[in-house]
């Protein structure tokens, strides 16, 4: 909670897919609700939407590296501080590297170090989906107590009909 405000602290982390355009209008109904919420995208979510999108969208700084603000130590804090932490989309490299318990990038680190609720919102094409090794990792997040959603069906990036869009709120495509 953000002592000052009263507010809910949210951390909204985003991965390198396709479907990371649809985040910017879940960061949108956060920020309407009233919530604090800071964006931490990784590296390759960067190609997708970039960082200027999400600042102005959150009116919080954004960062994806652990080296950046180091003063700050963003990458303890930012986890720390959150009431609730939203990946979305979960990309498969990104759940493997939550499920390894990486810290490479802000977004890891920050996972490591959150002790409030976190769902993940996976994308991804259907074969990535079906892999025995993401849903390794999906169901070594869950035991772990993180929340994983089952996602639903619909068009994919390639055009083909897949198993694994994004949904939030269960209308966010
Ligand atoms: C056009 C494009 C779309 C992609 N879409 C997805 C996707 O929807 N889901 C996914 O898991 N990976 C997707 N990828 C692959 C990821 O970008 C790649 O695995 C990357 O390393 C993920 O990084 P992250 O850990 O920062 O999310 C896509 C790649 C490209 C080039």
């Amino acid at each position: 909670m953000t002592a000052s405000t009263g507010r809910r602290r949210i951390l909204v982390g985003v991965g390198g897919g396709i479907a990371a355009y649809k985040v910017c209008s879940v960061i949108r109904h956060f920020t309407e609700a009233g919530d604090d919420v800071h964006v931490v995208p990784t590296r390759s979510a960067l190609n997708f939407v970039g960082a200027a999108t999400f600042e102005a969208l959150s009116g919080n700084p954004v960062r994806t590296e652990v080296f950046e603000d180091v003063d700050q130590v963003a990458h303890v804090k930012l986890g720390q501080e959150a009431d609730l932490v939203v990946i979305a989309p979960a990309t498969a490299d990104l759940m493997a590297r939550a499920a390894a318990g990486r810290a490479d990038d802000l977004l890891t680190a920050s996972l490591l170090t959150a002790r409030c609720p976190v769902l993940f919102v996976p994308a991804m094409h259907t074969e990535m989906w079906e892999h025995p090794a993401t849903q390794a990792n999906i169901e070594l997040l869950r035991q772990r107590g993180h929340r994983v959603v089952s996602p639903g069906s619909g068009l994919l990036a390639c055009g083909m009909v897949g198993v694994a869009v994004m949904i939030i709120g269960g209308a966010v495509r």
